[in-house]
């Protein structure tokens, strides 16, 4: 078995050798450029991981998890198009360094170029994978969706926002683990389990990313702290201001809301003053916790003997306390 250091290294060679034409270069510069950057690459660790769970010659899943990495970044592509984002992996965004319409065609071609590597796997189990695909693929944009109509909305409940991070996150690192498993020849029960893990390692997993967007560093994190304060995306912490916010606290949250022009580093410095008050950071950790602790039931639940596991759950013990 690979450790999870050893199957970034296999999985950013293969990923360096994936070719894409030269010409048109505005159309295949981004695409070079947004794979260079790196990211944790946590959908093919967590493919492949899944795999090795099965079955050793992890070259078999590759075609696969270059499939699902190059279109986790196509939907970054799009993701900071509808978020208004200037910088991710600390480096300007696509429709920065080039413009919306980059953005939304060379994001097109990655998710040509992640359907034909995903269809380059070997066909006992291609129709398996391709339809879970198909199926996660169409799930986001349900997810992404909600999460732009939820901006302009004030009622959305913590259930929906679940549903929501559901689809926009949770679905693909379930795919991701899911594949891994399926193209390792797991039991249906075993793939359906790591699924459920997925689903639960997922939701922990946006709810630390919304955590870090508000208490985050800009150079670890990568990204702009503060960004969905600014677009008023209902995440878990502002559904929860909103909860549970007094008179006076609930009044400065939705006129800073329902302002069009302000100062930007005034209104996340007076919408984190209010979840400071409320203590939301230690709401929303305990919530990551508890979705944490379902994901291990999901992991013992696996007809696997438990020592394969430790490098899986190492990896997810990392992801419960990441800063980037
Ligand atoms: C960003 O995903 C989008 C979310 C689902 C929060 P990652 O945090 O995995 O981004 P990279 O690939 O590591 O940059
Ligand atoms: C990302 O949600 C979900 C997808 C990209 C599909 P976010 O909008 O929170 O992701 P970041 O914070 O921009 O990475
Ligand atoms: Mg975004
Ligand atoms: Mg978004
Ligand atoms: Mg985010």
């Amino acid at each position: 078995m690979y450790n999870s250091s050893q199957i970034l290294e296999k999985f950013n060679e293969a990923l360096a050798a994936v070719p894409y034409p030269d010409k048109p270069a505005g159309l295949y510069e981004p695409i070079k450029y947004v794979l260079s950057l790196g990211g944790k690459r946590l959908r093919p660790v967590l493919l492949l991981l899944s795999y090795q769970l099965f079955r050793d010659d992890l070259e078999r899943a590759l075609p696969a998890a270059l499939g699902l990495e190059t279109y986790h970044n196509y939907t970054l592509l799009h993701d900071d198009l509808m978020d208004e984002a200037d910088k991710r992996r600390n480096k300007p965004t696509v429709h920065k360094v080039w413009n919306a319409n980059t953005a939304i065609l060379s994001g097109d071609a990655m998710l040509i170029a992640a359907y034909q590597l995903i269809g380059s796997t070997e066909h006992g189990h291609l129709k398996q994978v391709l339809d879970l695909f198909t199926q996660t693929a169409a799930e986001i944009c349900g997810g992404q969706q909600f999460d732009m109509e939820f901006e302009s909305r004030m009622d959305v409940s913590e259930e929906e926002y679940i549903e929501m991070i559901r689809l926009k996150t949770a679905v693909l690192l379930a795919c991701s683990l899911k594949t891994g498993a399926l193209l390792g020849g797991a039991s249906q029960e075993d793939a359906g389990n790591l699924y459920a893990f997925g689903i639960n390692i997922g939701l922990a997993f946006q709810l630390q990313d919304d955590l870090l967007d508000v208490y985050g560093d800009t150079a670890t994190f990568g990204k702009n702290i503060g960004g969905d304060i600014l677009c008023n995306k209902k995440t878990f912490l502002l559904i929860n201001a909103l909860r549970l916010a007094n008179k006076e606290q609930a009044e400065a949250l939705r006129s800073w809301m329902d302002k069009k022009e302000f100062d930007p580093a005034q209104k996340i410095q007076a919408f984190t003053s209010i979840y400071n008050e409320l203590q939301l950071k230690q709401l929303t950790e305990n919530k990551i916790q508890a979705y944490y602790d379902a994901s291990v039931e999901n992991l013992k639940a696996l007809q696997v003997a438990p020592e394969k596991l430790t490098i899986l759950k190492e990896v997810c013990d990392h992801l419960m306390h990441r800063q980037s």
